[in-house]
């Protein structure tokens, strides 16, 4: 049994430092709006130990990015335990159900990852995303056309930017689209039960969700095997050819179960993110209306100045030293990726949204080295088509004034939950 991953059992401890006492990635309003918090935090203790998530923070860019490209010091292996280990009844739930998914790409480390990697990665072509670009296009119309035909003021998450990016993935998967309400929401709940602060009776609702997911992500694939399609995971099943030694049906669908939920709840997030952003600046959006502003530099900024992974873990292997702080073999580590955007030395004036930085593909809203992002590609070709089609057909979109913007409590996604527009 692996409850949710390896839910590893050391758990070191460091000082208490002002940092420690200041940053709760809980407290609501470090989740309404966390950058000017962790600004503060990146001038004054730039590597901190925080008790309440058991781990140690680290906000600078330079940092952030060495220990993400050094595999040799720094292990990926928790990236995906639960940050709050479950209750036993959660945990019997998980055990008795037969939940197992092994360590293989976000969570893994080299060579076992390379291994996986190279497998997985494969049938992610150019081509098969790049074809994946007309279904975008005419999902995006359908949705606006709903939204133009419906009341206003709505909400752009609901009408657009949730089921989008989870209906794309599953047309390349191969997933029947029916099935993306009960996914999304499977999502969701994993990001609470990871990446939150769930009581004991929330985990035990979500550690039975997840059950159901899990077997789901693996039907899913035994009954393609049957009947392979022009979809990855047919690719994947051809490239198995029913060598286990290559890889098992297990670890397919274990791989199926990350997907359903790295492969949209990131870029869902990153939609409303975007949205968000470019819409409060009128004259950008106009310029973006017009065709005199090119979109990548919009795309590009606005995943560096709020990105969707906020926050990503690592465990020391040894005994490191970053920026100064000691941090003992086997702690465990908090790269918060929204710091490191902001930070200055390396973004000038970082909380400006600035389209065409120079240095903008520098960011690590998608994470670097080893484990950058298997789908980037295709998250980018999606908030492409979404800005120039929502651009196109809806130019007088505009944020209402007043509103708040709901997000879901965790130290690692931002998803904004709600985003409520008039056009
Ligand atoms: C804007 C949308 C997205 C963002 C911000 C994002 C972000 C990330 C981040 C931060 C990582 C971890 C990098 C690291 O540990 O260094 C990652 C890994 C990964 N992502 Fe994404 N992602 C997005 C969309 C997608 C999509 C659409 C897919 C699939 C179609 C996907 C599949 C993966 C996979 C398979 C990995 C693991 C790669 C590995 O460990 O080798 N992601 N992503």
């Amino acid at each position: 049994m692996r409850p949710l991953s390896t839910e590893a059992s050391s758990q070191a401890q460091g000082p208490i430092t002002p940092a420690s006492e200041r940053f709760d990635p809980f407290d609501p309003a470090f989740v309404r709006d966390p950058y000017p918090t962790l600004n503060a935090l990146r001038e004054s203790e730039p590597v901190f130990f925080s008790p309440e998530i058991g781990s140690w923070v680290v906000t600078r860019f330079e940092t952030v990015k060495a220990v993400l490209r050094d595999t040799q010091r720094f292990s990926a292996m928790i990236a995906s335990d639960p940050l709050k280990p479950l209750c036993p009844h959660a945990r019997n739930i998980i055990a008795e159900s037969g939940f197992d998914v092994p360590p293989m790409l976000v969570n893994n480390d080299p060579p076992s990852h390379t291994k996986y990697r190279a497998f997985f990665g494969a049938p992610l072509t150019r081509e098969r995303l790049q074809a994946l670009k007309p279904f975008t296009e005419s999902t995006v119309d359908t949705y606006i056309d709903r939204m133009l035909a419906g009341s206003q003021p709505a909400d752009l998450v609901a009408g657009l930017t949730w089921d989008v990016p989870a209906l794309v993935l599953f047309q390349l998967l191969g997933v029947p689209a029916e099935d993306v309400a009960r996914v999304k929401e499977w999502a969701s709940s994993r990001v609470v039960l990871t990446w939150g602060r769930p009581t004991e009776a929330e985990q035990v609702e979500l550690s039975t969700g997840a059950v159901v997911y899990y077997h789901y992500a693996l039907d899913l694939v035994r009954k393609k095997a049957e009947s392979l399609q022009d979809d990855y995971i047919s690719d994947l099943l051809r490239a198995r050819n029913g060598d286990d030694s290559k890889m098992t049906m297990h670890e397919i669908g274990a791989t199926a179960f990350n997907l359903l939920f790295a492969g949209h709840e990131t870029t869902s997030s990153a939609a409303a993110n975007m949205f968000k952003a470019v819409l409060a600046d009128r004259k950008l959006w106009q310029a973006i209306c017009a065709g005199e502003q090119a979109l990548a530099p919009v795309i590009e900024e606005s995943l560096r100045i709020d990105p969707p992974v906020q926050a990503w873990r690592r465990q020391a292997k040894e005994d490191v030293v970053l920026d100064g702080v000691t941090i003992p073999a086997g702690g465990r580590i908090l790269l918060e990726f929204a710091a490191a955007n902001h930070d200055p030395q390396q973004f000038p004036e970082p909380d400006a949204f600035t389209p065409g930085r120079r240095n903008v593909l520098q960011q690590v809203a998608f994470g670097a080295g080893t484990h950058f992002c298997l789908g980037a590609p295709l998250a980018r070709i999606e908030l492409e088509v979404m800005l120039k089609r929502v651009a196109a057909r809806m130019p007088n979109l505009a944020i209402v004034p007043d509103q708040s913007f709901p997000y879901t409590p965790n130290t690692s996604f931002r998803a904004l939950r709600r985003l409520m527009v008039t056009w």
